[in-house]
């Protein structure tokens, strides 16, 4: 035979996108929640691609839309979410597909391992029969035998050091880090073109995440999934990111290469979250917390919704809420000082 390669080869043998092919289209996709006659929207216009092999960090403070996002893409909203926009896997608009046809992509072809991965394994099933039974309703292979072996070959995968064991085990009988792989494990059963992860590291003690985040890193080198990582945590954005979009009131405020929006932020938003929270080698100096909260949804100032937070505000910010202008520096802000006339101004 030809090439000899070290890494194993996928699970399964499917076609897989190629490396840096967009493999996820969000274009304008807003949500939001009814509530009586009123609907309020807590996802506003929010558009990203997800490409082959790459990491997209969806990064922002509590509350400013990153779940909501992640979970309208699949469709795994409440049945009062209104969702407008457009979700492209492969040729395919996931928000306009009947729903029956999602699920069944679901876990098949776009992943997530969820905010809370301890919540989402059942308590009273043993491991190996959870994982064996997503193999079984996506159909992916025929006798319980080979799904017993392909469920120990998964959980191996994951870096679980007995997974006998562990498939054996309930999820209570297991350490948080080890449920967080069993998680993974179900999210990358069959090879997925596309995963969704929700803070996964963010119930883990310091020493765990590295491990939990250096095992997605390790995935993807071998899978080449398309990978939205949502975090609140600019220190796993700059470990993880090949792109960062940061969220603001629903909104995408900021984006571009991880390492230009890490080291040349061009939204006050992005500066400050970074001015707050230790990055090593990214900058030094005194941590400053952000002033303020974030308002709610349903009471956000006109015009920009940072503006009353920020040390740059001015009339314009009042005056509208600024598009995402393209900076000196080829990265995306929304806000006032990177319009084209202030840009050259400055
Ligand atoms: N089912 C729901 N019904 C109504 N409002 C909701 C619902 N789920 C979320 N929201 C609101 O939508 C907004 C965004 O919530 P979301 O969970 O996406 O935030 P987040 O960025 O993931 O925050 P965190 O970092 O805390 O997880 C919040 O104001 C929240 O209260
Ligand atoms: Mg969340």
């Amino acid at each position: 035979m030809s090439t000899f390669s070290k890494t194993r080869p996928p699970l399964l043998e499917t076609t897989r996108p190629t490396a840096d092919q967009t493999v996820l289209r969000v274009t304008d996709l807003t949500t939001g929640f009814r509530r009586g006659a009123t609907t309020t929207e807590v996802v506003r216009g929010v558009s990203f691609d997800l490409r082959a092999g790459r990491t997209l960090v969806l990064l922002g403070e509590s509350g400013c839309g990153k779940s909501v996002t992640a979970r309208s893409l699949m469709r795994l909203t409440p049945e009062r979410a209104v969702i407008g926009g457009s979700v492209q896997l492969g040729d395919e608009e996931l928000l306009t597909l009947p729903l029956a046809d999602v699920v069944r992509r679901r876990g098949k072809r776009i992943a997530l391992v969820p905010q809370d991965p301890a919540g989402a394994l059942s308590p009273l099933r043993k491991i190996g029969s959870q994982v064996s039974e997503v193999l079984r309703v996506h159909g992916i292979v025929g006798t319980r035998q080979e799904r017993t072996g392909r469920t120990l070959e998964l959980l191996d995968r994951v870096g679980i050091p007995d997974p006998q064991r562990v498939a054996g085990s309930y999820a209570h009988e297991l350490s948080g880090g080890m449920r967080q792989r069993v998680a993974i494990a179900i999210a990358v059963a069959c090879d997925p073109e596309v995963l969704i992860a929700d803070e996964p590291t963010t119930a883990l003690d310091v020493t765990v995440q590295a491990q939990i985040l250096e095992l997605f890193q390790d995935l993807q080198a071998r899978l080449g999934m398309a990978t939205l990582l949502v975090t609140h945590d600019v220190g796993v954005a700059e470990r993880m990111a090949d792109e960062i979009a940061v969220m603001y009131a629903g909104r995408i405020v900021e984006s571009g290469l991880a390492e230009t929006v890490l080291s040349a932020p061009r939204h006050p938003y992005t500066a400050a979250l970074l001015r707050a929270l230790p990055v090593p080698g990214v900058r030094r100096g005194e941590l400053q917390p952000i002033p303020g909260q974030p308002s709610a949804p349903s009471e956000r100032p006109a015009g920009c919704p940072f503006r009353t937070r920020c040390d740059f505000q001015h009339d314009a910010c009042s005056e509208y809420e600024p598009p995402l202008f393209v900076t000196d520096v080829a990265t995306h802000a929304a806000c006032d000082l990177m319009r084209p006339s202030q840009q050259a101004v400055g």
